[in-house]
């Protein structure tokens, strides 16, 4: 489970009518601005979080996302639900940690959207075998928390019918470069500074010990192409990606592994 220890605000500086109630359900990794004024984060080391990065990543989402159905794993508070929510789409939210989601459904009441956003608590692992196709499937800031987070990206594409948007913390570097196979003696090449990468945190990462994987950014666009994906667009450090006929035998793939795991053959 997240403890998310560094990046959140115990609600102290809440404000207003509900400022009780955001107290009680802090920490707060989402600033929530609720219909009275009072924000559920409004001292969020990172600013006005998530607001900031929605403002870039929605010009490359639909303007309009009514007849969408948009499934968002690792939701927390519910921040980027609820504006898809807004924007006319059918959300399902998931995350395993119940109090996230005991803030989601508060704000989701106080925000008038109840109707519209509908939240299960589930672990990404537990899309495994899920036969339901969403348009849009936000999995962001959800992969470097995985023990085994290309499973986590299979299964997260798997359920994907069109586009994947996916961030994770990660290590900078740069992006778009060509690998191809070096062979047996050019293993040297695999220390390049474009290489695809991940980093293993084994204990704490950044005061967090559900940290586990940091990718860099040309790691995170391979494997966004491994599970069927086509980046085209780039939000800061989120990839806007679709699907492509690929994706078809990565989903038979992740279908393998997921029938292997459970009948131990
Ligand atoms: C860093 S926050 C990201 C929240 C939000 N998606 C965003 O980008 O602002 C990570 C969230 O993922 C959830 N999470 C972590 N591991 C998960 C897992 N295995 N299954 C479902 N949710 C998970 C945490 O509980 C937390 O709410």
């Amino acid at each position: 489970m997240s403890t998310l220890k560094t990046l959140q605000s115990p609600g102290l500086g809440a404000t207003g009518a509900l400022a009780d109630d955001i107290r009680a359900l802090a920490p707060w990794f989402h600033n929530l601005h609720l219909p009275g004024g009072e924000q559920t984060a409004p001292d969020h080391p990172l600013g006005d979080y998530p607001s900031f990065k929605w403002k870039a990543l929605a010009t490359c989402l639909p303007g309009d996302m009514h007849g969408l159905r948009v499934l968002d794993i690792g939701c927390n508070a519910g921040f980027f639900a609820f504006e898809c929510a807004r924007l006319g789409a059918e959300v399902v939210a998931m995350d395993h940690d119940p109090r996230y989601l005991a803030q989601a459904s508060w704000a989701a009441r106080h925000l008038g959207l109840a109707s519209r956003v509908s939240f299960r608590r589930q672990d990404v692992y537990a899309l495994a075998g899920v036969r339901e196709r969403y348009d849009i499937v936000l999995f962001m800031g959800v992969f470097y928390h995985l023990r085994h987070p290309l499973l986590g990206l299979d299964l997260a594409a798997s359920v994907c019918g069109e586009t994947l948007v996916f961030q994770s913390l990660g290590i900078e570097g740069p992006a778009g470069v060509e690998t191809g196979d070096p062979g047996y003696l050019g293993r040297d090449r695999l220390r390049e500074d474009g290489w695809p990468k991940m980093a293993f945190v084994e204990g704490e990462f950044a005061g967090d010990p559900s940290n586990w994987w940091l990718p860099n950014p040309s790691c995170m666009e391979a494997m966004v192409r491994s599970c069927g994906f086509a980046p085209q667009a780039q939000s800061g450090d989120v990839y806007i990606a679709r699907r492509t006929g690929g994706a078809v035998h990565a989903d038979e793939r992740t279908a393998a592994l997921v029938e292997g795991l459970r009948s131990g053959r």
